[in-house]
């Protein structure tokens, strides 16, 4: 099986983080994306994996590579437009050959992987399989309607009307009929081939279309909470592990992970928490779900629930920093200049909430 992962668009959605980084490679735990669909593929026992890529294509090679950080090997597929994950699927045709292969939205994430999903696929042997998981606004995605037994009856893509709250998760598992089907649609009204509607031909085709209910899934829709979302799902999932240097004044409670040539002084964490490399935490508290990138420098203040990215400083500010994405090189401070105001250098599209 060869897997297919999609990782174009510009990601308008999650600026101004998407102003400098593609929005596969923002970090999740301290890990892009993007990462975590490889790894879950190469878990799987899948060696041979294709990237489609759009405009940010030199961003993610140069990241990415030729797959050798994990043993397996990657090539990149141009997609010159963004005409749709049909499209997408057409555009790879030659790197699939006549291969089954598992297509990955490189935006989304599933707490368990796909290693299940990809022997059940092996083992019940549909031309088609989809993953399914209730949600709240069904509008804004693929939706399946099924038979009592459990059986595909209908997919409709983004439907105003949806006639369940089921939507399909971005992992599908394909043989090669996925092709002809891709080339019988017609373009929807976003003006895209959709897969949804290709994974219907299928069906209407006499097509065996195999659907699996999956929990702890996430996908960004470009909210800050949706990241915060994600951030949870992973350090749900992650393990402590000391490797920095903690001081004898600093309690560590939970699943804490301290990178390599990290310090922790003086300082309180209760996890679950992240802390990269080269990050120094002092005289400072540290609550659940956050994670703290490579080289940031955090004292003098208390913070939680929230994701910094790399090289970021915050010290000496007031109050408890909660629910908040700090992008890179980004610094929060007290300021003693006089009058004593607020004052803000932010970049574009930014969000400020004072409390
Ligand atoms: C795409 C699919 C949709 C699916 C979603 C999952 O939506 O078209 O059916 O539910 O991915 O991430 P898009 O990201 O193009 O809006």
């Amino acid at each position: 099986m060869k897997g297919l992962i999609l990782s174009g668009g510009k990601g308008t959605r999650l600026r101004p983080l998407t102003y400098t980084s593609a929005k596969q490679l923002i970090p999740v735990a301290n890990k892009p994306i993007l990462f975590y669909g490889i790894e879950f593929m190469r878990d799987a026992g899948i060696s041979e994996i294709g990237i489609i890529v759009g405009d940010t294509r030199a961003e993610i090679m140069e990241r990415v590579g030729d797959g050798s950080l994990w043993g397996i090997d990657i090539e990149y597929i141009h997609q010159a437009e963004p005409l749709g994950l049909a499209h997408a699927v057409l555009t790879a045709e030659k790197f699939i050959g006549d291969d089954e292969f598992t297509m990955y939205l490189g935006d989304n994430l599933l707490r368990a992987g796909i290693t299940s999903i990809v022997n059940e696929f092996k083992k019940i042997k549909p031309h088609c399989m989809i993953l399914l998981t209730p949600v709240s606004n069904p509008s804004q995605f693929g939706v399946a309607e099924l038979n009592d037994d459990g059986s595909v009856k209908k997919l409709v893509e983004k439907p105003a009307e949806p006639k369940s709250n089921l939507a399909l998760v971005g992992v599908y598992l394909f043989n090669k009929k996925i092709f002809e089907a891709s080339r019988k649609i017609k373009p929807s009204f976003r003006g895209e081939l959709e897969i949804t509607d290709a994974i219907q031909q299928l069906s209407d085709d006499g097509h065996n279309v195999h659907s699996s209910i999956v929990e702890g899934w996430w996908k960004d829709t470009g909210k800050l909470d949706d990241m915060l979302e994600a951030n949870r799902l992973v350090l749900d999932t992650l393990e402590k592990k000391i490797e920095g240097r903690v001081d004898e004044a600093s309690k560590i409670e939970g699943r804490v992970i301290v990178g390599p040539n990290s310090r922790v002084i003086n300082s309180s964490i209760r996890g679950p928490v992240i802390i990269g490399r080269n990050a120094v935490i002092e005289n400072a508290f540290v609550g659940p779900y956050t994670s703290i990138a490579d080289k940031c420098h955090i004292s003098d203040c208390e913070l939680e629930h929230s994701i910094i990215l790399e090289e970021s400083i915050i010290r000496d500010i007031p109050g408890r920093l909660t629910d908040s994405l700090i992008g890179r090189k980004a610094i929060i401070e007290k300021c003693d200049i006089k009058p004593q105001a607020t004052r803000v250098m932010l970049g574009d599209s930014s969000w400020v909430g004072l409390g």
